[in-house]
């Protein structure tokens, strides 16, 4: 299966799942995309030996980014940090093949507006008692597709937003590779 990430931050959770994906056998990352010239992803990929590529939100609404990709001949694209909107076309092309990844319980916490360090001050500013982040299937409503995996922590002792971010990222490096690969694998299993 050929794969491509989405990111549009420093990359951790893209690193991860190409640190993981190097050992997969049958699971290639044949491209790393960013809507961010200056997004440390872009590095990342580099580093890892993985084709990168910068576009613009232009490129992603006029499907330009899509025909890339078809042309890449890509089955899955895994978000990790990627802040645009999927337009719909693009879901309709990769319909249950795009997964997203959350950094809180959904539906908790999610829509527009809530990513990274919004979604943590949010979840201590309610001193919610457990946090965690969630993998699903991405529709084009921001967090509302299908959850296909779930981890949770307990916040309750927490004293600060940047704390609970930092034991989510470690949830989020943990499961993502495992859960996308599992996820990925079987549509492979379920085609033949
Ligand atoms: C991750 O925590 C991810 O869950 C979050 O952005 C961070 C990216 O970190 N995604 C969202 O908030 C999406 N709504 P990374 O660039 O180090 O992987």
């Amino acid at each position: 299966m050929r794969v491509a990430i989405l990111a549009s931050g420093s990359g951790s959770n893209a690193a991860a799942l190409m640190i993981h994906f190097s050992n997969t056998e049958g699971i290639d990352v044949v491209l790393v995309g960013s809507n961010r010239s200056s997004a440390g992803v872009l590095e990342k990929a580099n580093q890892a030996g993985v084709a990168s590529l910068h576009f613009s939100r232009e490129e992603l609404v006029s499907g330009a980014l899509l025909m890339k990709l078809k042309t890449l001949k890509v089955d899955w694209v895994l978000l990790a940090g990627f802040l645009l909107k999927i337009p719909k076309e693009f879901c309709r092309a990769f319909e249950n093949k795009i997964l997203n990844i959350h950094p809180s319980l959904l539906p908790k916490f999610g829509g527009e507006g809530m990513y990274g360090m919004n979604v943590h001050r949010a979840v201590f500013e309610a001193e919610e008692k457990e946090s965690g982040m969630t993998i699903h299937y991405v529709n084009e409503r921001y967090d509302e597709g299908a959850i296909v995996f779930q981890g949770r922590i307990d916040v309750s002792e927490f004293t600060s937003a940047e704390e609970i971010a930092s034991e989510v990222l470690k949830l989020e490096h943990e499961y993502y590779p495992r859960v996308a690969r599992e996820i990925i694998l079987d549509s492979q299993r379920n085609i033949k």
